[in-house]
């Protein structure tokens, strides 16, 4: 994050802390609009989602429900945790399912940041993700309980796990853990679960969108374009 001196830091800093304040209130508001206006749709909507990103947090209470539904059995994970903002989400909606959490906890490896040099994927080592916090992140979680965190380089923090998945957010912005998340997890999700990748239509992480067409052409496979932000895809099995 760029950071400002003198008077122009001060007026930076005001604009931020208004900013922190109105915009969950904003966002809260055009939530109870759009859940008021929808109609027949014979569930309740909501449920403590949506202060993060309706479009991204909305699709996931549908397919939760699709997957809850089926009595499906499998976990759920999450590779790119940062401080848990759309983990509690995943939390929320599989509240008897175990909630795998990868992340370095740390920021960027040196080794995924090589090639994102190498091929002009994206500037990543000027995003700063090293307030990630695993304490912050478990204090956020409705049934922490379920959580299971796997601090570290992932995939190396991904061996000896065993389990089927039925739900997957890879959120991890670079080309090499975003491919290695799809080849670790497509093959152990359970007929009938989703993969989430995010940023898939970044223009600030272009590895991303390379990683993702390269897997699902090996595999010959097809995923679905949200219109979230800034783009998820979704891979259903
Ligand atoms: C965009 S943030 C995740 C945001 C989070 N999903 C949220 O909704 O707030 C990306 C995270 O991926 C993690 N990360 C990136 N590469 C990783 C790797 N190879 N192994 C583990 N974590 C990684 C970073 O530490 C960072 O916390």
């Amino acid at each position: 994050m760029r950071n400002f001196t003198g008077k122009t830091g001060i007026r930076v800093k005001i604009a931020r802390a208004v900013f922190a304040i109105i915009n969950p209130i904003i966002s809260r508001a055009f939530n109870i609009v759009l859940c008021a206006t929808m109609f027949n749709i014979g569930r309740k909507r909501g449920g403590g989602l949506y202060s993060y990103d309706y479009i991204r947090a909305s699709s996931l209470e549908l397919i939760a429900d699709e997957i809850n539904n089926r009595k499906l059995d499998g976990c759920a994970a999450e590779v790119g945790v940062f401080q848990g903002d759309f983990a509690k989400n995943i939390n929320i909606v599989f509240p008897d399912r175990k909630l795998f959490l990868f992340d370095t906890f740390e920021g960027f490896s040196d080794k995924d940041i090589k090639i994102e040099d190498e091929n002009n994927f994206s500037e990543s080592v000027k995003k700063d993700f090293s307030a990630a916090n695993i304490e912050m992140t478990l204090k956020k979680m409705k049934y922490p309980q379920n959580c299971i965190i796997k601090k570290g380089y992932f995939p190396d923090t991904a061996q000896g796990i065993d389990e089927k998945f039925v739900f997957v957010n890879i959120d991890v912005d670079l080309y090499l853990p975003i491919y290695n998340g799809l080849k670790f997890f497509y093959p152990r999700l359970q007929k009938g679960g989703y993969i989430f990748v995010h940023d898939y239509n970044s223009t600030l992480f272009k590895g991303v969108k390379e990683a993702v067409k390269k897997y699902a052409k090996e595999n010959d496979l097809s995923y679905f374009p949200l219109s979230d932000h800034p783009g998820t895809v979704v891979f259903m099995k």
